[in-house]
């Protein structure tokens, strides 16, 4: 198993992870992956099996370096490997690159969607708030979650 950076060989393959794992959600293109690889104010990270990416997640930071707030922008695992760690794995390297700058975390999930609130919840993410309609097409509502930063 090899966990690294993203780039944008990668997109394709994100792209068709987004497919199977957000079908009625707009699910991201190649060319939403590419822009968010080289945004500079993102950090993504895989992880590849056998040579195939089975996992992805991606973290936005804003705000001054002094006081940033961060936003999980996506994370998705291949079905064919979910329940195995992997989702948790890559969390964890997004939140300690949060964790060295100090600051919340911010997230967006389905009201609906367990297995990622699960997560979310032993990961010290918090629900503040609901937003209707918030996923389209689907109209499906999402908790917005919060994980304080250190020291806040
Ligand atoms: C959410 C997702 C990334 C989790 O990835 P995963 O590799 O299956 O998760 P892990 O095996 O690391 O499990 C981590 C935790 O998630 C929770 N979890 C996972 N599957 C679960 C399930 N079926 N029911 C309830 N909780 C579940 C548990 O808290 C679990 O921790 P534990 O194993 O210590 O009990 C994966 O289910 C996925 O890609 N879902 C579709 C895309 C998606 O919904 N992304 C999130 C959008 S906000």
């Amino acid at each position: 198993m090899v966990w690294r950076g993203l780039e944008t060989r990668d997109a394709v393959r994100c792209a068709e992870l987004e497919r199977v794992l957000f079908p009625g959600e707009s699910p991201w293109p190649e060319q939403a992956f590419r822009e968010e690889f080289a945004a500079r104010s993102t950090i993504y990270v895989g992880c590849e099996i056998d040579g195939l990416l089975v996992g992805y997640a991606g973290l936005g930071i804003a705000g001054p370096l002094r006081d940033p707030e961060f936003e999980v922008h996506t994370v998705g695992v291949d079905p064919g490997f979910q329940g195995r760690g992997l989702g948790r794995g890559l969390m964890d390297v997004l939140l300690a690159e949060a964790d060295r700058f100090g600051g919340p975390v911010f997230l967006e999930v389905r009201t609906d969607n367990a297995p990622a609130i699960g997560l979310y919840e032993s990961l010290g993410f918090e629900r503040i708030g609901v937003r209707r309609g918030y996923y389209q097409p689907s109209g499906a509502d999402a908790y917005t979650m919060r994980r304080a930063g250190v020291g806040n």
